[in-house]
């Protein structure tokens, strides 16, 4: 049985225990990061670790450790793995008071917990069929930028997908895309790739910054710009990246092909990119990416 990281201490998964009483149990009221980490070496540490301490501000939770401290959790849990590529998975909730009350408890430490879990094997189908995706009314809450554990309606949005066998929800408030329910959308149009506007509506992905940085560096123009519905669906490629999904070519959406049905051209040079960084990542012992 792997360990996991509980409140400073390596245990067995298996007898790790967090307290009834926790808020993020009761109230969903904490924050998590997914860094993925190929060959033993997590992928934008420092970009995930950031964007840790801004939903920590943003929940109003003192940061618990310091960014050295998180970074030697994962490297004790990326230890035991064989170099099998993996993702972490970190929380932060505001810990376990005595009684259930909204408001803060006052002299109530944290709970902090981690774990690694091994990344699922790319699809090698999924380069010729990509994936479908469905389109969905946004009902999240106003703070999309925080990396809140409270995933209620992601839950229910890609449970709605797989329920139409669909790898992903692309959600839209008031006309406009924001995200997919658990990862960022790009769509090209015209030779151009759009990603929406960073905001409070949705969550500055890691993957999404690393493919406009790819994009930027290879010449391929890409603009952050509102991206309404009719632009969607007249797109010519339709792209999700995340963590662990990497960028995922969507081939249907609602039951309808996107371009030609098939991962289209600037999709295959970009995954190309990204596969490199990865593979980069993999061979090579001490430089950060
Ligand atoms: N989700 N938007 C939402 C709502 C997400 O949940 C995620 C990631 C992303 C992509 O962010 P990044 O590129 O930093 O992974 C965008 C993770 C993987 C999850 O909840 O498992």
């Amino acid at each position: 049985m792997p360990e996991v990281y509980l409140n400073g201490a390596f245990v067995p998964a298996e007898q790790a225990r967090v307290s009834v009483m926790d808020r993020g149990f009761l109230f969903a009221d904490g924050v998590y990061e997914v860094i993925p980490a190929y060959g033993g070496r997590p992928l934008r540490e420092a970009a995930h670790l950031a964007r840790l301490s801004n939903s920590l501000r943003g929940i109003r939770l003192p940061e618990p450790l310091s960014h050295t401290e998180w970074a030697d959790v994962f490297r004790r849990l990326l230890a035991g793995t064989a170099g099998i590529d993996q993702a972490i998975y970190l929380q932060v909730t505001r810990g376990a008071a005595a009684v259930r009350d909204h408001r803060f408890p006052a002299e109530v430490g944290p709970t902090l917990f981690a774990m690694t879990r091994p990344l699922a094997p790319r699809d090698p189908a999924l380069s010729e069929r990509g994936v479908a995706a469905i389109v969905r009314e946004d009902i999240r809450w106003g703070r999309c930028d925080i990396k809140s554990v409270a995933l209620l309606a992601a839950v229910l949005l890609r449970q709605e997908a797989a329920e139409a066998d669909a790898e992903e929800a692309i959600l839209v408030r008031g006309g406009l895309i924001t995200e997919g329910a658990t990862s960022n959308v790009f769509i090209v149009l015209q030779g151009a790739l759009f990603t929406p506007p960073k905001g409070r509506q949705l969550l500055a992905g890691i993957t999404r910054a690393l493919v406009l940085e790819l994009a930027r560096g290879a010449g391929i123009g890409c603009e952050e710009r509102p991206i309404d519905l009719p632009m969607l669906r007249s797109a010519d490629e339709v792209w999700l990246t995340s963590s662990t999904r990497e960028v995922m070519p969507v081939t249907h959406l609602d039951d309808r092909p996107v371009g030609t049905a098939r991962p289209g051209p600037l999709w295959r040079r970009m995954n190309a990119l990204y596969q490199e960084l990865k593979g980069s990542l993999q061979r090579s012992v001490d430089d950060p990416i």
